[in-house]
């Protein structure tokens, strides 16, 4: 990767092939892979927002993007040319995808093979991107762009657990570039916002912005604490507990805050917990610009246990997160079946911890933001097996904004990619909500 004093800094096109390699090839997740790349520190916004633009369509449409080479190429491209091909996918997803005329598409993606040492590959290249930009269109109208772009296994997971007509219109909003979500600090009007920010003001007052806002931090607002982002359905669970003023919330995987910053404002006292210490200094900057507080601490929330049992639990467990493709689609690129199982384990750890914790009376809200049902259902039903003083306690459709569709025969919470569709949808998320007798 380029250092900061580099005198020739690379071409957005170049730093597009870096973080698409560094999340196909070495497996490292899309914003860890941007948050280190130095090469973006010298492009401008724009063309920050066109590199993110471009890996992002390169990552939600890989299955349609490596159909439309395959049917351009005429013999298949040697496996071993890893490359090649991710230079060509950053050239189909420019032809196809994002609009850039196809003179330049065609021009750039030729220079960026030539500056990888790729010169061999040029006229294959050229070839390809000048086919597809001459009969792309009809070939992509008779593509099932859901399915192709959805690995096998989670559209296996997703149409046995909701239906194929589900899994489709869910893999569907996944394609779309996500809408940003704000949750307005308490006190500030949701229409006089959602004027100031061009928003549609959600259930419940929570505002949407249109795809392609820019960055957040220049937005009005940012500055003076007013909101913070989050995802319609990561502001469900927090609800899930009731009215909170003067009341004391274990926040168990507390980090970067979303959930910590709405638990403050609703009036309780919190106490956020986290594994990872620089976690947990983003979630202290981020209620400090809220002008929010909470005592944090960091541990492990299978083993930590709290002075005196508490009332009022969140545990807000890691998982897969494939109910988050549409804002993390290289989720669907780096997680296996074998992450499923390994993060259940995790799963049944933390809820048995915070289950520990759990005082008489109390109650403890688990969420997830993974479409698998493994990560959800059937980590309560262990759990109701293994500790028989614990009650389901079902929800209520008032206590989702009248959203009586997100909830399931048991009473959970279960939000799909698909619902609010007409509305860009939201974040896949499950909760469920346990009372100690
Ligand atoms: C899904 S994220 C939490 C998101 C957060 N609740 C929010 O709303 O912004 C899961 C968090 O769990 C933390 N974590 C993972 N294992 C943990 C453990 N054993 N104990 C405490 N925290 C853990 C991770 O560091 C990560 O910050």
């Amino acid at each position: 990767m380029p250092s900061r004093q580099d005198p020739h800094p690379p071409s957005s096109r170049a730093v597009a092939l870096d973080l698409l390699e560094a999340v196909w090839q070495r497996g490292r997740p899309l914003d860890e892979a941007i948050a280190n790349h130095r090469g973006l520190d010298s492009q401008t916004p724009r063309d920050r927002a066109f590199v993110r633009a471009l890996v992002g369509t390169c990552l939600r449409r890989l299955g349609q993007i490596d159909a439309l080479i395959d049917a351009r190429m005429e013999r298949p491209l040697n496996p071993s040319k890893a490359r090649v091909r991710a230079i060509l996918r950053l050239g189909v997803a420019q032809v196809c995808f994002l609009a850039v005329p196809a003179h330049a598409a065609v021009s750039t993606t030729v220079a960026l093979a030539l500056g990888q040492g790729e010169r061999p590959f040029r006229g294959l290249i050229n070839a390809v991107l000048r086919r597809l930009s001459e009969g792309g269109e009809s070939l992509i109208a008779t593509q099932d762009a859901a399915r192709l772009n959805t690995p096998d296994w989670l559209w296996r997971s997703w149409s046995a657990a909701y239906g194929e007509e589900v899994a489709r219109q869910s893999a569907e909003v996944q394609l779309c570039d996500p809408p940003l979500d704000l949750t307005l600090r308490p006190g500030e009007d949701p229409e006089v916002w959602a004027a100031r920010l061009d928003a549609h003001v959600l259930p419940g007052g929570a505002l949407r912005l249109a795809p392609g806002t820019g960055e957040v931090a220049r937005l009005p607002g940012y500055d003076e604490g007013a909101w913070w982002v989050q995802d319609f359905a990561a502001g469900l669970p927090v609800r899930l507990l009731g009215p909170l003023t003067g009341k004391t919330v274990l926040d168990l995987c507390a980090a970067p805050g979303g959930k910590t910053a709405q638990l403050a404002a609703a009036g309780a006292e919190v106490i956020a917990l986290d594994l990872s210490e620089s976690r947990l200094e983003r979630l202290r900057d981020n209620l400090k610009r809220l002008g929010l507080a909470a005592a944090t601490v960091v541990a492990d929330a299978a083993t930590w246990r709290p002075p005196s049992p508490a009332e009022a639990i969140l545990l807000d467990a890691p998982c897969t997160a494939t109910g988050t493709l549409r804002r993390h689609p290289d989720i669907a690129r780096l997680r296996r079946p074998q992450d499923v199982s390994a993060l259940t384990e995790v799963q049944d750890e933390l809820l048995r911890g915070a289950a520990a914790m759990l005082a008489p009376g109390g109650t403890l809200v688990y969420a997830v933001c993974s479409l698998q049902p493994e990560e959800g259902p059937e980590r309560i039903a262990r759990l109701l097996d293994e500790v028989r003083d614990l009650r389901r306690q079902p929800l209520l459709a008032e206590e989702l904004h009248g959203l009586s569709e997100l909830i399931t025969p048991e009473g959970d919470l279960r939000s799909l990619p698909c619902h609010l569709a007409e509305l860009g949808g939201m974040d896949g998320f499950y909760a469920c909500r346990l009372r100690r007798r």
